[in-house]
């Protein structure tokens, strides 16, 4: 075996990419992350992050232009030991896996591929789609190591899971099992094998069963709040000192890139009889619309014409990230309902300051329980699922 001292990441300045980047840049690998994001190739070589990534800066300075290199230019391929796919698989309008969008990446850089290469993909994937890329790369007769790894790590938390998770390892073959399993264990404390096939499971249904235990929390929200009872204390009274309980989330807005796009995934899979992954998807989905109601009661009924404060637009807290923020959902129904939405957020710059939002609201949803929330008292009519604001 070859051994493997050189890197490439394509989709490598993305919420994956830069932690990896890192993590293997930390462990003594040359990296390269080449992306199509002109902005956050920029700003990675002026040692800038483009979004947040708790102890992303300190690598960044430390193995930029060093060992650590970010670039738009593919020719970087060529001189690679291992080139690694993150970049995403969206489902389309009707809730399906778009796996072209996986074979079109490997086709537009499969001409600065060697076979001598480990190829690994990193993206969630589509059950089926690491053997359908090693059968479109067969047919144009190109025999690489192909392998499947799939990325766990929490948003904004990637530098610090990627040490502590085990590494779902697959290959297609030995060889690239072997070769995915010695990178992997110079970064992951553990190395846990598996088929393609597994491992594509693995990686769905742990996103499936996150989904899926927002969705009771969300729900057991919904029956105690439809029956006029106090869901936190129901809440504290069920986990307090109970130790099956002990990880019962609380009830918030279940949005981001992954969760809901994977429990699709696995429905579309599953011929669409996954239906613990449907209920959830409505019940989730539901909450925005839910927070809408609670508020429009407690404010007579209508919302038409009044200022309607969301205080928190992306889609976790502590974090700037807005991808498929159920925030936007909330401010699109509050539209349709005719108010004057005044959306803020901490994280973001484009939106109205804490202290003007709270001046001029009449009504504020919650949308995110940013650190920066939890001391306030608010004197409107608030709608809070996450239990964040104190009731006088
Ligand atoms: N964000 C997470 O925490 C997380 C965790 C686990 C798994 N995943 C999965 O990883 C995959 C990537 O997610 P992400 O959050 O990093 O997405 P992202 O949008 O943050 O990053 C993708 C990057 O790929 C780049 N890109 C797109 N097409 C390209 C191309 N043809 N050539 C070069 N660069 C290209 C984009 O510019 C972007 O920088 C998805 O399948 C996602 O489901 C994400």
């Amino acid at each position: 075996m070859k051994e493997i001292k050189k890197v490439a990441i394509i989709g490598g300045c993305g919420h994956v990419g830069i932690p990896l980047g890192l993590a293997l840049a930390d462990r003594g690998f040359t990296v390269t992350l080449l992306d199509k994001n002109e902005k956050a190739v920029q700003l990675l070589n002026e040692g800038k992050l483009p979004f947040i990534e708790d102890g992303a800066e300190v690598l960044l300075r430390k193995y930029v232009n060093k060992t650590l290199f970010i670039t738009m230019d593919p020719v970087c391929l060529k001189e690679q030991h291992c080139v690694i796919f993150v970049t995403g698989t969206p489902v389309d309008e009707h809730l399906n896996a778009k796996v072209h969008a996986v074979l079109d990446v490997v086709k537009e850089y499969l001409p600065l591929l060697t076979e001598e290469q480990l190829i690994v993909l990193r993206s969630t994937l589509y059950p089926g789609t690491v053997r359908i890329v090693e059968n479109m790369l067969l047919r144009s007769n190109f025999k690489c190591k192909l392998a499947f790894c799939p990325e766990r790590i929490l948003q904004g938390k990637g530098i610090k899971e990627i040490f502590e998770l085990p590494q779902l390892v697959s290959g297609c073959s030995e060889e690239a099992e072997k070769e995915a399993s010695f990178l992997f264990g110079k970064v992951a404390k553990k190395i846990i094998l598996l088929s393609p096939e597994e491992a594509e499971l693995a990686k769905l249904m742990t996103n499936s069963w996150r989904y899926l235990e927002f969705a009771i929390a969300n729900q057991f929200y919904m029956i105690a709040e439809a029956h006029g009872v106090d869901f936190y204390k129901v809440y504290n009274a069920m986990t307090d000192d109970y130790p099956r309980a002990r990880h019962f989330p609380r009830p918030g807005l279940a949005a981001g890139p992954c969760l809901f796009k994977d429990t699709m995934q696995l429905a579309s899979y599953h011929d669409n009889g996954f239906f613990l992954g449907h209920s959830a998807m409505l019940v989730n989905e539901g909450l925005p619309n839910l927070l809408v109601e609670q508020l429009a009661k407690k404010m007579g009924g209508s919302l038409k014409n009044k200022k309607i404060a969301i205080l928190g637009m992306t889609f976790k807290a502590n974090n700037d990230d807005i991808r498929e923020s159920l925030s936007f959902k909330i401010r699109k129904l509050l539209e349709q309902k005719m108010a004057f939405v005044l959306p803020s957020d901490p994280y973001l710059k484009e939106t109205l300051p804490l202290e003007k939002a709270l001046e001029e609201a009449e009504g504020i949803i919650i949308g995110t329980p940013h650190d920066a929330y939890k001391e306030l008292v608010l004197s409107v009519p608030f709608a809070d699922c996450w239990g964040i604001i104190r009731k006088e």
